[in-house]
Order: C-alpha cells, then sequence, then structure tokens
C-alpha cells in the first residue's frame, strides 16, 4: 500500500518532469539555436543579459520590457499572443544578425520602436506563431549639427528626445514631426509624421535626407546604396514593410525666438449656429503658414457636454497674431491675454498637454501626460467643409459617447504644395483638414468595450457623406484594421490589400507594391497591414 502510493508519487513527478523538460527544451532548444545563430553573424559582443528577454528565465523582466513601449492596451491583454522572447540590440548589428536568425531559422520577426502602432502591430501578431521582437529602444542615440542644419536620429528615440536635443544647442532650430512626446522616431517618419510645423515645412518625411536601413538580407543600406526608389517608399509608405530603419537622416527647419500659443475653449452652446466653427472649417487651411489651429471637441465621461479646444502655433510675435486674427478670423475672439509667447521648445511642451511651467526634461520622460489607455481610433479627410446638417449629428453621437473625442488638423500651406506622389503619402492639395475620431477606456473589464468600438465604427458610417470619397481616405499612422487585412501567406493579399491600400496611399499603392516586390520578394517584413508582394509586377 505504502510503496504503491510512493511509486505513484514518484511516476507523476517524472512524469511531470518529463513534460516539464521537454516543453522547456522544445522553448529554449529554439531560443539557443537562436542566440547560437546571433554570436555567429555578429562580430561584436552580444550581451545576452542586457539584451534578450525570455518568459522562462525572467518572466516579470520579460512582461516589463514587453509593457515598456506598448502604447494600447487593448493588445497586452492576456488573451493577445505574446512574442516568444525580445531582443534589444546594443548595436546597430545586432539588428542585421536578428533578420539573417529570425530568417534562417523561420521564425517572424515583430519590429518595435516607439510602440504607438495604433493596432499594436509593432509587438502582436495576430498572423504568425511564434513571432519574436526586436525592440529597437536601445538604438537612440541623436547627434544634432546645427552648422549643417541636420542631425541622425536612431529609431528608438522619442521626438520628445530629438525636441530636446535640438533645444539644447539652438533656440531657432525646430523639426516637424509629431505632438505627443513618446512617440518613437523609427515607426513615426515610416507613415508621414505631421505636428503643428505641417502648414509651414510638411510632413517629418518631407525633411528626410538620408537613412540607414537593413534589409530582407540583414545588409545596411543608407540612401545611395538602396536606391531612390526604396528611399521613396519608406518616407511614408507605413512601418514594417520594407526593412528596419536603423536611423534617419533629417533637415532642421528654421524657428523664431518666440512663438505665440493659445487655447481657446467653448461649449457648444457657446457656438449657436456653429459660426465659429464655421469660419474655422472655410479658414484654417487658408491662414498664413505660420498659424496652425488645431481643433479638438471633447466629450468626458458624465458630462454630456462637448467641448471645442481650438490650440494655438504661430510661428511669431502675439500683435503680428493679434493682427492676423482680427483681419481672417475675428469670429473666435482671440484676446491679447488668450495669447502667450514663448520658445518654440516650451511650446512643443505646451502642445503635447504637459502643465504650464513643466521644465523641458519633461520630453524625456517615457510617459506622456496622458498615461496609456485602452484605445481604438480612425481617420478621415475632409475636401469641403461640413455643413450644419453633417456636425449637428456629429455632435450627437459624441454626446452619445461618454468618452471620446474628434481631433481636427488644418492642411493648406505647405502641404498643398507638395505634389501627391512625391512621397507615398498622398493628402495633399484639396485637403482642408485631417479628422481623428478616438475612443478611450480604462480598464481590461470594462463592460462597454463592445458598446464603444460599435460607436467608433457607427460614427464613421456616420461621417461617410462629408469626407474625402472613392477612395475614402486615411492616415497610414493612425493603423485601422477594420479598413482590410493580410492573411497568412495569402496569394490573393494583393487583390484585398487594393482597397486599404488605396485609402492609405491613393496611386501610391501600386509603386509601394513594386518596390515591396522588388527588394522583399519572400515578404520577410510583414504584418496584417505591410505592403504586399506581387510577383506579376517585376515584369510589367
Ligand atoms: C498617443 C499617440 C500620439 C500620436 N501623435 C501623433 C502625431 O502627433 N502625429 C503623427 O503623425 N502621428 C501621431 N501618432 C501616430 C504615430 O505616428 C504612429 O503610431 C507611428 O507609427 C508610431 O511610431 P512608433 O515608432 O512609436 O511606433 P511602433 O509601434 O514602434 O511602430 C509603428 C509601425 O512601424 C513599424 N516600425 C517600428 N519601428 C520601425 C523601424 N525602425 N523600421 C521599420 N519599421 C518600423 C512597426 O512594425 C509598426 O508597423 C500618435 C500615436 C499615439 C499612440
Ligand atoms: C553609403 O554607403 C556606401 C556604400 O556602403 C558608401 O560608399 C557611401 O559613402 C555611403 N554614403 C554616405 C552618404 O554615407
Ligand atoms: C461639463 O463640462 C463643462 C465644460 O468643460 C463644464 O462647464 C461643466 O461644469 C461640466 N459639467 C459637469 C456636470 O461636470
Ligand atoms: C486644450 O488643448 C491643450 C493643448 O493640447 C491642452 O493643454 C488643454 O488641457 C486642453 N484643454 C481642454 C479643456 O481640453
Ligand atoms: C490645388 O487644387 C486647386 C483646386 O482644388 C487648384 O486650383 C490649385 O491650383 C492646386 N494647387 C496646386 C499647388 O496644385
Amino acid at each position: 500500500m505504502k510503496k504503491s502510493k510512493a511509486l505513484t508519487a514518484i511516476s507523476f513527478v517524472a512524469l511531470y518532469l518529463s513534460f516539464y523538460t521537454t516543453t522547456l527544451i522544445s522553448s529554449t532548444s529554439v531560443q539557443d539555436d537562436f542566440i547560437n545563430c546571433l554570436h555567429e553573424n555578429t562580430n561584436v559582443d552580444f550581451p545576452l543579459l542586457k539584451t534578450f528577454f525570455t518568459p522562462e528565465r525572467n518572466a516579470s523582466m520579460f512582461n516589463e520590457v514587453l509593457e515598456s513601449r506598448a502604447q494600447n492596451l487593448r493588445y497586452l491583454t492576456t488573451s493577445m499572443p505574446k512574442p516568444g522572447f525580445i531582443i534589444k540590440p546594443v548595436h546597430e548589428s545586432h539588428v542585421q544578425a536578428s533578420i539573417i536568425c529570425s530568417k534562417k531559422l523561420g521564425i517572424h520577426l515583430c519590429v518595435r520602436s516607439g510602440g504607438h502602432d495604433y493596432e499594436g502591430l509593432s509587438y502582436v501578431s495576430r498572423l504568425e506563431t511564434p513571432f519574436v521582437l526586436i525592440d529597437l529602444s536601445k538604438l537612440r542615440k541623436i547627434n544634432v549639427d546645427i552648422e549643417d542644419n541636420t542631425a541622425w536620429v536612431q529609431s528608438g528615440a522619442t521626438i520628445g528626445e530629438l525636441y530636446y536635443r535640438i533645444a539644447q544647442k539652438s533656440k531657432i532650430h525646430g523639426f516637424p514631426a509629431g505632438i505627443i512626446s513618446t512617440v518613437g522616431i523609427g515607426g513615426h517618419i515610416t507613415g508621414g509624421a505631421y505636428g503643428s510645423l505641417l502648414r509651414k515645412f510638411g510632413l517629418a518625411a518631407d525633411n528626410v535626407l538620408d537613412a540607414k536601413i537593413v534589409d530582407a538580407n540583414g545588409k545596411l543600406l543608407n540612401r545611395t546604396s538602396m536606391g531612390e526608389d526604396l528611399f521613396w517608399a519608406i518616407r511614408g509608405g507605413g512601418g514594417g514593410s520594407f526593412g528596419i530603419i536603423l536611423a534617419w537622416k533629417i533637415k532642421l527647419v528654421p524657428v523664431p525666438e518666440t512663438v505665440t500659443v493659445f487655447n481657446i475653449i467653448k461649449t457648444i452652446e457657446e457656438d449657436p449656429g456653429f459660426k465659429i466653427l464655421t469660419k474655422w472649417q472655410r479658414t484654417a487651411d487658408k491662414l498664413v503658414e505660420e498659424l496652425h489651429i488645431r481643433l479638438l471637441f471633447r466629450v468626458t465621461a458624465g458630462n454630456k457636454t462637448v467641448t471645442s479646444n481650438y490650440t494655438g502655433q504661430f510661428l511669431g510675435e502675439k500683435g503680428t497674431l493679434m493682427e492676423i486674427m482680427k483681419k481672417d478670423f475675428p469670429e473666435l475672439g482671440l484676446a491679447e491675454e488668450d495669447c502667450i509667447e514663448m520658445s518654440w521648445i516650451d511650446s512643443i511642451v505646451f502642445n503635447a498637454g504637459f502643465p504650464r511651467r513643466s521644465p523641458i526634461e519633461v520630453l524625456l520622460e517615457p510617459k506622456s501626460p496622458f498615461g496609456k489607455v485602452y484605445f481604438k481610433a480612425k481617420s478621415d479627410f475632409a475636401r469641403e467643409p461640413i455643413p450644419a446638417l453633417g456636425l449637428e449629428g456629429m455632435f450627437k453621437r459624441l454626446v452619445e459617447a461618454d468618452a471620446a473625442s474628434i481631433l481636427l488638423t488644418p492642411y493648406g500651406g505647405m502641404m498643398a504644395k507638395i505634389p501627391e506622389s512625391e512621397t507615398p503619402f498622398p493628402h495633399r492639395n484639396g485637403t482642408i483638414f485631417k479628422i481623428h475620431y478616438g475612443t478611450s477606456w480604462t480598464s481590461e473589464n470594462d463592460k462597454s468595450v463592445n458598446k464603444r468600438m460599435k460607436w467608433i465604427r457607427d460614427m464613421y458610417s456616420y461621417m461617410k457623406p462629408y469626407v474625402s470619397s472613392n477612395p475614402r481616405q486615411a492616415y497610414v499612422n493612425y493603423r485601422d484594421l477594420d479598413l482590410g487585412k493580410n492573411k497568412k501567406n495569402s496569394k490573393v493579399n494583393f487583390i484585398k490589400a487594393q482597397k486599404w491600400g488605396a485609402k492609405y496611399f491613393k496611386n501610391n499603392f501600386n509603386r509601394l507594391v513594386k518596390i515591396k516586390t522588388k527588394v522583399d520578394p519572400e515578404n520577410f517584413f510583414r504584418h496584417e497591414q505591410s505592403i504586399p508582394v506581387r510577383p506579376s509586377m517585376l515584369h510589367s
């Protein structure tokens, strides 16, 4: 009796052990193969403790690294697939080795810089198992050359860090990239990248001079060696399709020592007949290029009032701004007391939503003032003002949303001067403003998730008559998988992708497919919305 009990216990332990060791070995052997391969393919040290994170070796550290730069909590829930391991290169050649090894061992690689992808495509693959993550956050050097008006910025740097480094060297240099400081320069520029300087200088992608990229063969290329086709494709064709960008060489732009900012808040009740809003729609894209007035409609939980936040940035002093506003947009009622003069870098802090008089060091923080939330967002482009009837329904829906926002970004100026085919980003002349719809929540168990997802999709259908059509355009940096997605290894991806491809890229989509097919015919760099390959195109 005693003996058989002991035996059972032993065989249980043995069974458990053998199960445990086989599963462990099967995953660690892949890891060992990968690690050996990495060592074989780089001639610089690969310090594993600092660069290689696995759930088996240290689960809490692995989770910390995974979550550190994942910005949409929707893609971190327990039901989302997780990478088998994470590589965090500390040297550029580690990136080359990672590509070579993931190709050799047939393990899919996700690429992450700042982790702001709206659909989490930089750290979650729902197409490929297993997949691993290469996180570029340790490759974040920034070299600003003020004499030359240029900077080399590694992909893992955030735009906040870039702005900060520029400001450390000059008060009269700036760069036209995004608004929220935590956005990663690596993924950001691949989709265009705009901020409050877009009317004067265009997109970040319009101000790129050179780039370092590792291709699907692990080769390191620059502008000369990659050629003008690939150099065109990476400046707006979306991240994760053509290679891993290691660094961008950017052109700095001139900013005056004094810029003026303001925030004017109105409730919808304070704008009867949409007089102010209608004037904004007719004027915001035609104002002087130095003036950018974006408009945020917001409804917060439990409050049935929509507020309109007119946020202005003027490259100049407040006296000049007041004259312009009196002449071109008196309806807003901007008063001198509303205007705050400051340096360009302080306007970056202001625009990013940090509290007034925050030190510029907040731009170096890994967290934005808003923290991390679960969110879903969509985008549109308006080519005509939305009529009052359309606005009424839009606000009615917004009030019903409970916690949502709509952001309007004015175009015109430089945006209208750059031809549609100059870069893959086609939303240029004729666009008067861009629309960003967003809804967010703070708990995974929020019972209203489905309601919120339905809300934003309904809002999007409702807006159809008022925005661009044939195609209904969308911004690739506001990635939206509702527009369509690739299937795993599907030969028909190209056919289906034409639909979402045209929304993001209009006629530039075909050129992107052609370049993709040429530089990555095996479709090594792929995700749910990567540019598909189309072999027949090579001969056309
Ligand atoms: C809070 C917030 C604020 C934002 N504000 C703005 C804004 O003001 N203006 C604006 O234009 N956009 C804005 N965006 C959108 C942002 O530009 C995109 O999400 C952009 O892709 C983020 O780049 P990333 O490196 O942070 O993201 P990631 O998630 O790391 O990457 C995005 C995509 O690019 C790929 N990728 C990442 N790194 C590389 C690389 N080195 N080489 C090749 N591919 C790569 C990824 O695989 C993924 O497909 C904002 C997004 C968020 C969440
Ligand atoms: C680009 O790379 C080529 C080949 O490696 C090299 O000869 C050239 O100097 C590089 N160009 C620049 C501008 O760095
Ligand atoms: C709702 O928001 C408006 C505008 O910000 C504010 O004036 C009002 O007091 C808020 N109402 C409630 C109930 O919080
Ligand atoms: C208006 O926008 C500015 C700039 O983003 C922000 O700092 C401010 O908090 C906003 N105000 C409201 C009431 O939304
Ligand atoms: C922009 O489009 C308008 C018509 O919508 C046209 O009159 C104008 O010439 C265009 N501008 C440029 C720079 O192409």
